[in-house]
């Protein structure tokens, strides 16, 4: 997968911009507060129709302007095909070729993009919602349809989560809600089992990648893992139903829903401990970077066709040896890579490079190499 060219206007900092990429490698170098991550959250944001740092994509138009437009030629096996969007205050006009994509998954199928931000090195310490979210993104990317999935779960999620409210406001009575329950229970049971197995599915195809990719990046014999942590996955629809209705009292006394995939967990390892725990700084770094790989490679298999990489400033905490074998990774695997840095020089790539310098919002070309 490639992007031919790119077009971008009306976005946080950046000048009006068409750029046209290399093949492999293209490198961004400026310094702090230049648009580096603008640009590559532009990129990010015409592939997957949103932002990797705002939940609200209409913060990507720049100050003073009424919209922000993005555009990209994306060649994918042996088609060329036109991804537009088209973003303004609380609306985003999305086209494919030129016309409305339907369904929306056509739209993500031929465009995917894997990025690493210095944010995702928090993961691991943070907040459990944000690694299943991270999670869900990974087995999203791989099969489009499991978007459906999630996003019924949750319909769902909050309807029993509003019926056990209601009740506990007294504006439901018990036997209307326990009527209701029993249907969402059911409901929930099934999308539920559903969205673990995927899960759980997806970290089975990626654990041998992680472990092979944290294996070339660091080259010191330690193994990266992850694991799933659930209190329900692996069992039956008949089994979380019966979870569920276990826990209705205490549901209903508190309003939420206590068993299900929302409670689930994602836990990355080194040797077999919690890296949020007992990793450190450049480990962490270091597995979430082969964790970003290991997802390239998975999806470039499943699809026949590398996905593009963006990597915002990779090189800081990686020490030098770590920082050559990460470039000495990515030389040998395929596909089209955005790479931003404040020096040129921690960019350690050779060949197939494309060097481009960006002061201010505008980009000019620099050193291009065979
Ligand atoms: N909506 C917006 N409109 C105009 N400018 C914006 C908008 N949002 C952010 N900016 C500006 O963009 C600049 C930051 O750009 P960016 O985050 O891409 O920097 P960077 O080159 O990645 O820097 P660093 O090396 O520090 O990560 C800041 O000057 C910020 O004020
Ligand atoms: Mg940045």
């Amino acid at each position: 997968m490639q992007i031919h060219a790119l077009v971008v206007e009306g976005v946080r900092n950046l000048a009006p911009l068409t750029l046209v990429p290399r093949a492999r490698f293209n490198v961004f170098v400026g310094d702090n507060g230049q648009g580096k991550t603008n640009l590559l959250e532009a990129i990010f944001a015409v592939a997957a129709l949103r932002s990797f740092r705002t939940s609200k994509l209409a913060d990507l138009i720049a100050f003073g302007a009424s919209e922000a437009r993005l555009g990209a030629r994306v060649a994918k096996d042996d088609l060329t095909r036109t991804y537009e969007v088209e973003i303004s205050p609380g609306s985003r006009r999305i086209r494919l070729d030129g016309k409305t994509a339907r369904p929306l998954a056509k739209y993500f199928g031929g465009f995917n993009v894997v990025v690493f931000t210095p944010e995702d090195l928090g993961l691991a310490r943070g907040a459990p919602a944000d690694r299943r979210r991270f999670l869900d993104r990974g087995v999203f990317n791989l099969r489009p349809g499991y978007l459906a999935v999630t996003s019924d779960y949750e319909k769902v999620l909050k309807q029993r989560n509003s019926v056990l409210r209601q009740v506990g406001q007294g504006a439901m009575s018990h036997a209307r809600a326990e009527e209701m329950l029993s249907i969402y229970d059911n409901q929930l049971a099934q999308l539920g089992v559903q969205l673990a197995q995927d899960r759980v599915r997806f970290l089975e195809v990626i654990r041998p990648a992680l472990l092979d990719a944290f294996g070339e990046i660091t080259r010191t014999g330690l193994a990266a893992g992850a694991r799933y942590v659930s209190q329900t996955a692996g069992g039956s629809v008949a089994d979380l139903e019966a979870r569920l209705r276990e826990g209705r009292a205490r549901d209903l006394a508190t309003g939420s829903t206590h068993v299900g995939p929302h409670r689930d967990d994602l836990v990355l390892e080194l040797e077999g401990r919690e890296a949020g725990s007992f990793a450190s700084q450049g480990q962490l770094r270091a597995i979430m970077l082969a964790w970003k790989s290991a997802e390239l490679a998975v999806l470039g298999r499943a699809h026949g066709d590398a996905p593009i990489l963006l990597l915002d400033d990779v090189s800081s905490e990686l020490d030098p040896s770590r920082n050559e074998y990460l470039f000495q990774h990515l030389a040998n695997q395929a596909g089209q890579c955005f790479i931003t840095t404040t020096a040129a020089g921690h960019v350690l790539l050779d060949q197939n490079r494309a060097d481009f310098f960006i002061h201010s919002g505008r980009i000019e070309s620099g050193r291009i190499d065979a």
